[in-house]
């Protein structure tokens, strides 16, 4: 296949798992807000359906399916992945973290509801995105299920994101550790993006190869998304991003750009991309989506 077909396929591939994960996202409304305040609610739909790339849903959903898993059994874990990074993106734009005021091309989620709301929604939404899937997972086989969970909830605590960010904050190490910038990489986005490939596809198979394959292939592509993440805050603009450009140079992070620069930056995130690929190739043909889709990644611009 030429390379222009190639990458429309990836595309169009990328847009149907997104279809399908938008449609659901609509129609779990009732599951998810019997019983919720309305201010409460208000606050976590607005992220929730402030848009963004939905990177980790499709990762989940096109594991799970080349695990054997039915795709419409993996949309509970799909949305609770995203239920969680939503709530991950509400935190990192607090004022006591990120101080960020715009998010998902919309003011951010503090700016209309207050900082309050803005912390509790991220609370409530991460303890839903663990109850979701487990309340809603019918038709997964219990011990596929836990396992899922569990690759899942390790993601979000003290050695994932929580740690992640709490890195991010600390810069005094960084003068010290030439691997800091990776650390905080791996932890606060590395462990999410691995979790939704090796969760989804703990929903449909416990082959111990085929979910270290995508244990590898979810590590890579995670650290490639932040470098690009780093990249994009240097070179892109707010129309694009959706979020403000240049907030990690004014605020002192530690980035892949502030250590290695813009060149060397992207060297290592072709490095990762390839990496990514190798992996997930001992289990997937080379045409298929999964290794096709870390090249898309590389060349994202937003
Ligand atoms: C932003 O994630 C936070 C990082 C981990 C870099 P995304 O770039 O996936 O954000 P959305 O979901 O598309 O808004
Ligand atoms: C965020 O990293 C990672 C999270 C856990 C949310 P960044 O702070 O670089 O993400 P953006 O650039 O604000 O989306
Ligand atoms: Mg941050
Ligand atoms: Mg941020
Ligand atoms: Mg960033």
């Amino acid at each position: 296949m030429r390379k222009t077909e190639a990458d429309l396929k990836v595309k169009k591939e990328f847009q149907r798992y997104r279809d399908i994960f938008e449609d659901y996202l609509e129609a779990s409304a009732g599951l998810r807000n019997s019983g919720v305040p309305e201010k409460l609610r208000e606050s976590m739909d607005y992220s929730l359906f402030a848009g963004g790339k939905r990177l980790r849903p499709v990762l989940c959903l096109a594991a799970a399916e080349r695990s054997g898993c039915v795709l419409k059994d993996a949309l509970p874990l799909a949305l609770g992945f995203e239920m969680l990074h939503t709530a991950t993106l509400i935190h990192d734009d607090l004022p006591c973290m990120d101080n960020d005021d715009m998010r998902r091309g919309k003011p951010s989620n503090h700016a209309v509801f207050g900082e309050t709301l803005a912390v509790l929604a991220g609370d409530a939404l991460l303890a839903l995105s663990l109850e979701f899937p487990l309340c809603h997972s019918k038709n997964v086989e219990p011990h596929k299920l836990l396992r899922a969970m569990q690759i899942f909830s390790s993601a979000i605590g003290p050695a994932g994101v929580c740690g992640g960010q709490v890195l991010d904050m600390d810069t005094a190490p960084a003068a010290n550790d030439p691997d800091y910038v990776r650390k905080i990489a791996a932890l606060k986005t590395g462990t999410l993006i691995r979790a939704a490939v090796t969760g989804g596809a703990a929903l449909g198979t416990d082959d111990e190869n085929f979910l270290s394959c995508c244990y590898e292939y979810g590590t890579h592509i995670g650290s490639a998304f932040q470098i690009i993440d780093d990249i994009l805050d240097v070179s892109s603009t707010a129309e694009e991003l959706g979020k403000t450009p240049g907030k990690d140079a004014e605020q002192g992070k530690i980035t892949h750009v502030s250590v290695y620069g813009m060149e060397k930056a992207a060297k290592m995130a072709e490095v990762e991309t390839m990496l990514a690929k190798n992996s997930i190739l001992k289990i997937l043909p080379e045409d298929d989506f999964l290794p096709q889709f870390t090249e898309y990644l590389l060349r994202r611009t937003h």
